[in-house]
Order: C-alpha cells, then structure tokens, then sequence
C-alpha cells in the first residue's frame, strides 16, 4: 500500500513568522496516517527542519543543482538541502520550467542529484492550457515522465507530481474524470518501464488549486495518492482540512 503524501509548497512566501504556521500544523496532526511536507523556501530550511524536528512534519526543498558543489552562484546543491534538514525536494515544477527554461534532461539530473544524496525526488510534470486543448496532454506528460525521470528509482525515492500549469494558482482545476486519465497514463508507464512492483510504488500526486472544499473529491479518484498544494499550504488553518480530507480518503 502507498502512504498518502499532503506536500506544500511555500514558493517564494514566508519568512520567518511563517515558522509559526509549522508548529501550529504539526499541533494539529501529532500521529497522522499520511505524510505531511513543507517545502519552505530556501534560507528556511534550516530553521524549519530544527523547529518542527521530531514531528509529523518533514521539510523540502523545491529545487536543486544537479552538481554537488561549485561554482554557480546563487544554487543550492542536494546535499545542501539534506545537511539542512531536507528530506525531499521537488524537481521540474513548471515554474522552474517556463521560468527558468528547465529542460527535461535538467529535471532528469536534479531528480538524480536529489536521490543521490538521499532525498525524495519529487517530479513536476503538466501541460499548457495550449496543450490541454490540442489535445495532446498524454504526448506531453508522456514525453516529460520519460525525459524528467532517471533510471535509479524506486517506490521509495520518486513521487510524481502531476500539476497542469492552467490549474496552478488560478482556481481552475480538472475534472476528475481529466485528473484520473493522466494519474492511470502515468502509473501505467512508471509501471512499464520499470515493473509492477516499483512502478505501484510510486506516489503520484496531483497539484493545481487544491483547497479545502475541493480536496475530498479529487482525493477520491484512483492514482492519486496525494496532493502538491502551493497557496492553500500557507496558512495551517488551511492545508489541516487538506490533510485531514486525505486522512479520510
Ligand atoms: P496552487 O499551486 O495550489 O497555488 O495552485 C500548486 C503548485 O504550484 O504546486
């Protein structure tokens, strides 16, 4: 059976008052039935993993260099993340992908660096809105699973995190019936490529304007084994009901 996994993913927000926001989270959650993680930006980290250390809470980071040390200005290495207190990290979110013209040979070697080094790699994939309407979203998510995913996972080390770029942040979400056609496509091909046995393993979740009164119904569809939660992982008083709808699902 796959543990359920509620990730959140911070982006650029929070300081550190924020931190508050984790102890009162791990507070609600003290024994929960999934895995609970915040991916808090980076000069948080640190602080993060130390103030809820012990708890139900684990910390990430949402992106890495695909080397371990050297000179690139201004990157954080996975082994950086992990001697922080980092447990995961995402890799390959589209924000990184538009915004930073990620290919997906570069997520491939961040998701390599992170597992390497003992992280979770948790790999964004999702299509346009273009995309969407042309039709071609399984070629696309297709396409980025083979390209963004190395050879060296296991049902332990990978999650995929399926978030279509139109629902990101905008409140429009897919239909369930669009949500469980990728997540099947998805276990599917993981299940193809590298056996029944890992290939079950794996968590996919989904991500794109969850909230606390639609989490319950999108948990409910088959192959989703969790969310990626970006403004509703803010404020505990909102990602607690999330975690509590996956707790119940
Ligand atoms: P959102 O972001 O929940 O704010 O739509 C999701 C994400 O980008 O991971």
């Amino acid at each position: 059976m796959r543990r359920k996994l509620a990730a959140g993913n911070w982006k650029m927000n929070g300081s550190s008052e924020a931190l508050a926001e984790l102890s009162e989270l791990a507070g609600h959650h003290p024994a929960p039935s999934v895995d609970i993680l915040i991916c808090p930006p980076a000069p948080l980290i640190h602080r993060a993993a130390q103030a809820i250390s012990g708890s139900s809470v684990a910390i990430g980071g949402q992106d890495c260099h695909a080397q371990s040390a050297g000179a690139h200005t201004g990157d954080v290495s996975a082994a950086m993340l992990k001697d922080a207190g980092a447990t995961a990290v995402i890799v390959g979110h589209s924000e990184r992908r538009v915004g930073h013209d990620e290919r997906n040979e570069d997520v491939r070697a961040k998701a390599r660096a992170a597992i390497e080094n003992g992280l979770i790699a948790i790999i964004c994939l999702g299509e346009s809105l273009a995309q969407r309407e042309a039709a071609n979203t399984l070629d696309i998510i297709g396409g980025q699973l083979s390209g963004s995913v190395p050879d060296l996972v296991t049902g332990e080390n990978l999650v995929i995190a399926y978030e279509p770029i139109w629902a990101i942040g905008t409140g429009k979400v897919p239909t369930l019936a669009q949500i469980g056609e990728v997540h099947d496509f998805i276990r599917a091909r993981l299940e193809r490529r590298f056996g029944a046995g890992v290939g079950r393993s794996v968590r996919l979740l989904y991500g794109g304007s969850v909230k606390p009164d639609n989490a319950s119904e999108i948990f409910a569809v088959p192959n989703v084994d969790g969310a990626l939660v970006g403004g509703a992982s803010l404020k505990a008083a909102d990602f607690s009901p999330i975690i509590s709808a996956l707790e119940a699902a």
